[in-house]
């Protein structure tokens, strides 16, 4: 089956064609436009332009994609589209866009959480697949529920079990700041630019992380997570210590605020595997595609004999195929799929 995925939900406008079957995904084009030098010198995202940027964003992108995948319109099968969560004037153009397409073409459509989206990369055949009882990466193996699913990224911090497809159980979420927010919030702080991840996991490589010791909120009696107070630690930090900006410091307080979040994701997402009896763990959000987190779930999943998938880091941050990508599987599973309702706040829900 071969689906147009579309994908508006924040600053990325994306359009992908992947032709899917139920081993996964094979990416035939992924276009995304990304709107970071719009909202660089704000720090952060603008609805408002994010919104219009999509608008006149969005055709070029379709018919790149389209054209990058060779397809004729009449060779997709179906429309897939985030609607939500996320900004609900950005959400919008796309699933306009996808109705639109759908009704013209007469070609089954269906609305992906976008945190779904994120767990489905994870079928795409680029993903990375690491076995540790074969000790190697395998491409484009795929996972089969049940798994736990760690969604990591700027508006979430989602640990999910996956018992089946479609069939989730938020075990716990990020009480305050997602951690992906936490890395912008600090780059933005010290003036580095924005997205703050990307920068971040770049000068924390020339960093020792023993230097100084943040927390770690590991908040042990539940399994949700909270990131501002380590947030605020670091601010602190640089407050006490002004000349951190300038000096071998700033890669130290880098490295080290990275191991603080690692060690926490890490851990926790190890522990629930342990308790619920689950042997596969998937990651996905922007975040996950940070160097240590993912060398270090390698290492701890190595030990504990579990299998370990990672999109590449391509399919990491936002992008269309992992829409198409769950939309595949939301249509073998539901059929038509019915009514588009984009939501700000959409909750995950099940099939
Ligand atoms: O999934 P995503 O593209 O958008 C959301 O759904 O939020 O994630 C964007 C987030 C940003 O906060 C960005 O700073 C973070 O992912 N990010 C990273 C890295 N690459 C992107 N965080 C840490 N290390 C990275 N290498
Ligand atoms: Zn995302």
């Amino acid at each position: 089956m071969t689906i147009l995925g579309i994908e508006t939900s924040c600053d990325d406008t994306s359009c992908a064609v992947v032709a899917v079957d139920k081993t996964g995904g094979t990416v035939l084009s992924n276009v995304v436009s990304s709107q970071i030098k719009t909202h660089k010198k704000y720090g952060g995202i603008v609805p408002e332009l994010a919104a219009r940027h999509h608008l006149e964003n969005i055709n070029f992108v379709l018919t790149e994609a389209l054209k990058v995948a060779k397809s004729k319109k009449q060779e997709i099968d179906a429309v897939t589209v985030t609607e939500g969560p996320g900004l609900i004037g950005s959400l919008l153009v796309g699933t306009t866009t996808a109705q639109a397409i759908s009704s013209i073409m007469k070609i089954p459509i269906a609305g992906i959480n976008h945190i779904e989206g994120h767990i489905f990369a994870n079928f795409l055949r680029t993903s990375e697949h690491r076995n540790p009882n074969l000790s190697r990466w395998d491409f484009g193996t795929s996972i089969t529920p049940p798994f736990m699913a760690m969604i990591v990224s700027g508006g979430h911090t989602d640990l999910i079990l996956v018992k089946n497809w479609g069939n989730y159980k938020i075990l716990g979420r990020t009480r305050d700041d997602a951690v992906g927010e936490v890395f912008d919030k600090i780059a933005k702080f010290l003036g580095l630019g924005y997205p703050g991840g990307p920068i971040i996991d770049k000068l924390a490589k020339k960093g020792n992380y023993k230097k100084i010791n943040f927390p770690r909120p590991y908040m042990p009696d539940s399994w949700d997570f909270s990131f501002s107070g380590l947030k605020t630690a670091v601010i602190n930090y640089v407050r006490e210590h002004p000349d951190t900006k300038k000096s071998g410091r700033l890669y130290d307080l880098c490295a080290s605020f990275q191991q603080s979040c690692a060690d926490v994701l890490v851990k926790k997402t190890v522990l629930a595997c342990k308790k619920f009896n689950i042997k596969k763990i998937a990651l996905g959000g922007g975040v996950s595609a940070n160097s240590l987190l993912r060398s270090d779930f390698i290492k701890k999943c190595d030990e504990e004999s579990i299998k370990l998938f990672m999109p590449a880091p391509i399919f990491c941050t936002d992008n269309a195929a992992m829409i198409a990508s769950a939309g595949y599987f939301k249509l073998k599973k539901r059929g038509i799929c019915g009514a588009i309702n984009p939501s700000a706040n959409l909750e995950l829900s099940n099939w």
